[in-house]
């Protein structure tokens, strides 16, 4: 074992910054009142979960009533998604169809499984060895009873960013032809305070996204809804969150979700500049000192903190292991499917074969690392892959000739 500790899997979850923990403290002990209440205990927790909801827009480009405060990502996904086909059978009493592609988060991708059992129809695009979403195989898809198309800004594996401006200009050409209920929804949780995401000019109706991906503290996300799109609420109770989510709003989480969002619309050019920086000069240095190593993914179109390499006659989560006894953290898949015997469902939609997908990793940096971290990686990573490369089963086999 070591001391050393370097955390490079900042899209599994992020460490919370210390300003935003001591946003949130006053709402655990001197601001306890509950939001829905009228006296000032109850109006001081009102405003603070007002002025959240502020910053949230604010880094969205959205006005705050398009702003729904909720547990997280995974509830966003499903709220967003459950909600606008609820909406869709109720105005027409029929199940209609959804598009989306098939290296979506398990937030997604169950919740249409889900709606499939129902009777919906769901079209799950590829996404090729780039791992990009095709517009022409959008279009192909849509039929007149598409209620959401469903894809993803960034892939929380590779990075590959999607060509959402492409795919709203096609569903405005089809509510201009007269489909007026067919929304587009974005998980946006690994690109909102990496590249600047903007709703207005994505064209998305509804939006994704989590706090502790973003130096925020767990347990708490947010949904943008366009003002005008309706969707049926999926949580039931009080009032809470204009009818869209009830449940007492957690008012230090949303509290640190709206310094979450202020620090990130502050920093975020600087932020993306830094680990795109340090993502390049580990696969730089990884590309001159290795042979047998390639990309995952489109090289260009991906947010700046994430690498996503395979090595060739690796086994992934051996090579995490000895990282991870090294004091490196790293992942194989994403955090939902590490630990499966599975490979990656994003690394197999790339086409890629099964062995490349076991011999995968990522890396995924924040503002907390340093230049320091990469040479690090640089100095132990190369001599840990050639080690396992010498017991590996498939080059023993080539070198006896078998
Ligand atoms: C793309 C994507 N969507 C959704 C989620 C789920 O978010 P949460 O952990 O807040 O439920 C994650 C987290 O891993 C993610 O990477």
């Amino acid at each position: 074992m070591t001391a050393r500790k370097i955390y490079l899997d900042n899209s599994a979850s992020t460490r919370v910054d210390d300003e935003v923990v001591q946003a949130m403290l006053p709402y655990f002990s001197e601001h306890y009142g509950n939001g829905s209440s009228t006296h000032q205990f109850g109006q001081h927790a009102k405003q603070a979960i007002e002025d959240a909801r502020q910053q949230v827009a604010l880094l969205l480009n959205a006005a705050p009533a398009e702003i729904t405060f909720l547990s997280g990502g995974t509830e966003s996904d499903n709220l967003a998604i459950k909600g606008i086909a609820a909406a869709y059978t109720e105005r027409t009493q029929r199940k209609g169809h959804l598009i989306t592609s098939q290296f979506e988060h398990p937030a997604v991708l169950t919740t249409c499984g889900v709606l499939e059992k129902e009777g919906w129809r769901v079209t799950y695009l590829p996404v090729y060895q780039a791992g990009l979403v095709r517009t022409e195989d959008v279009q192909a898809a849509l039929t007149d009873d598409t209620a959401l198309i469903s894809i993803m800004h960034a892939n929380n594996e590779i990075g590959t960013i999607q060509p959402l401006q492409e795919i709203a200009a096609l569903i405005q050409t089809r509510r201009e032809a007269g489909q007026k209920h067919l929304y587009l929804h974005t998980d946006a949780v690994q690109s909102v305070g990496k590249i600047p995401v903007d709703v207005k000019t994505l064209g998305v109706d509804l939006l994704t996204f989590t706090a502790h991906k973003l130096h925020g503290p767990k347990g708490i996300g947010a949904l943008f809804v366009r003002k005008g799109v309706r969707l049926v609420s999926q949580m039931h109770g009080g009032h809470h969150e204009r009818d869209r989510r009830a449940g007492t709003e957690s008012v230090p989480l949303i509290a640190g979700l709206g310094k979450t969002a202020e620090l990130a619309r502050l920093h975020l050019t600087e932020r993306a500049e830094h680990t795109r920086r340090l993502r390049d000069a580990l696969e730089t240095g990884l590309f001159d000192r290795l042979s047998g190593l390639s990309r995952n993914g489109d090289e260009h179109q991906r947010v700046p903190h994430i690498a996503n390499l395979n090595f060739e006659h690796v086994e992934g989560e051996g090579l995490q292991i000895s990282l991870d006894l090294k004091g490196v953290a790293v992942s194989t898949g994403s955090a939902c499917s590490s630990g499966s015997q599975e490979p990656s469902h994003v690394l197999m939609a790339l086409g890629l074969p099964r062995d490349n997908s076991y011999g995968s990793l990522r890396f995924s940096f924040s503002k907390d690392n340093t230049q320091e971290d990469v040479d690090y990686v640089l100095e132990i990573l190369p001599a840990v892959v050639e080690k396992l490369r010498k017991l590996s089963p498939r080059l023993k086999l080539q070198a006896t000739g078998r």
